[in-house]
């Protein structure tokens, strides 16, 4: 089979998909395939139809904007290739964090609270107190992402210059631990827990660095947290529909023992650091199997 790895593109996390790509592709050859690695740009289309020969499958490796919220599957729809992860409408949605919050809501899968807020609207106390997070709406890999514990800090942040654009997501923090799971073919996968050291969260370099995280697998958790954590896993991938493998993010507070969604993940991340190719390999899969895995699953 020829396999066409589309990477990099030109998102906020472009070196998160070279990194992605380069690590799925050197899997594909060697499992056997004909492999070809396209830089996306802009002109994606062009690109796709110069392969040659024509593809049989397209390995979708881009994370972020355009290439993880249904734009470039739209693409793919409309010429007719099979391509890895999921359709149109489910990265659409995914990649939306408050279409997927109201998704979530209707499956009766616990979030975090939210709102839609301004900079005017944090400055004359119409929002929601710390501590909080600003997500943007539309980025993955913690990119934009500000965390305010404190009246203090609040104060600090107005004080910069307002970096969120014409409004942000503002989201309750749940303070406690930060779990994973992966879903392969609707399927919860084994849960991952993260442990960040001195990072306050899951950050980028947390993320990226190696050593910047830990990942405990299985996760050292009791009673029917496991049970929770996979079903939600999989009402979220459910009520996006999406395809393939995804990955869906907790937060849980063990004080109030409450567990909510944080958001799932249609492109996840293939890196040398990162959570699917970790729960993957507990189920006896190397990295190279689940990325064949993908190609064969691959549909349009
Ligand atoms: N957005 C990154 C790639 C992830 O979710 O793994
Ligand atoms: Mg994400």
């Amino acid at each position: 089979k020829h396999v066409a790895v589309i990477l990099g593109g030109w998102s906020a996390e472009r070196e998160v998909s070279l990194s992605s790509g380069h690590e799925c592709a050197k899997a594909l050859r060697e499992k056997g395939y004909q492999v070809t690695e396209i830089d996306a740009t802009r002109d994606l289309a062009s690109q796709l139809v110069a392969i040659d020969p024509k593809p049989d499958v397209i390995f979708n490796a881009l994370h972020g904007r355009w290439g993880e919220d249904g734009a470039v599957q739209g693409l793919l729809e409309i010429m007719n290739i099979p391509y890895t992860h999921s359709g149109v409408r489910a990265s659409a949605i995914a990649m939306d964090k408050m279409s997927a919050k109201a998704m979530f809501a209707e499956y009766e899968i616990p979030c975090a609270h939210h709102v839609w807020v301004t900079r005017e609207d944090i400055a004359s106390g119409k929002a929601l107190p710390p501590p909080y997070v600003l997500k943007p709406n539309n980025e993955g890999s913690s990119v934009g992402v500000e965390i305010i514990l404190t009246a203090e800090e609040e104060q600090n942040m107005l004080a910069r210059d307002w970096v969120h654009g014409e409004g942000v997501m503002q989201e309750e923090f749940i303070p406690g631990r930060e779990m994973t799971v992966a879903v392969k073919d609707g399927e919860a996968m084994e849960v991952i827990e993260i442990l960040t050291g001195n990072h306050a969260f899951y950050d980028f370099e947390s993320k990226y660095a190696q050593g910047g995280s830990e990942h405990i697998v299985p996760a050292d958790i009791e009673g029917d947290l496991r049970d929770r954590l996979q079903r939600h896993a999989e009402e979220a991938y459910k009520a996006l529909g999406c395809r393939g493998v995804a990955r869906a993010d907790f937060r849980y507070d063990p004080e109030n023992d409450r567990l909510v969604i944080l958001e799932i993940n249609t492109q996840p991340g293939m890196t040398p650091t990162s959570l699917v190719p970790d729960a993957a390999r507990h189920d006896g899969m190397s990295f190279a199997d689940i990325v064949a895995w993908m190609v064969e699953d691959a549909s349009c």
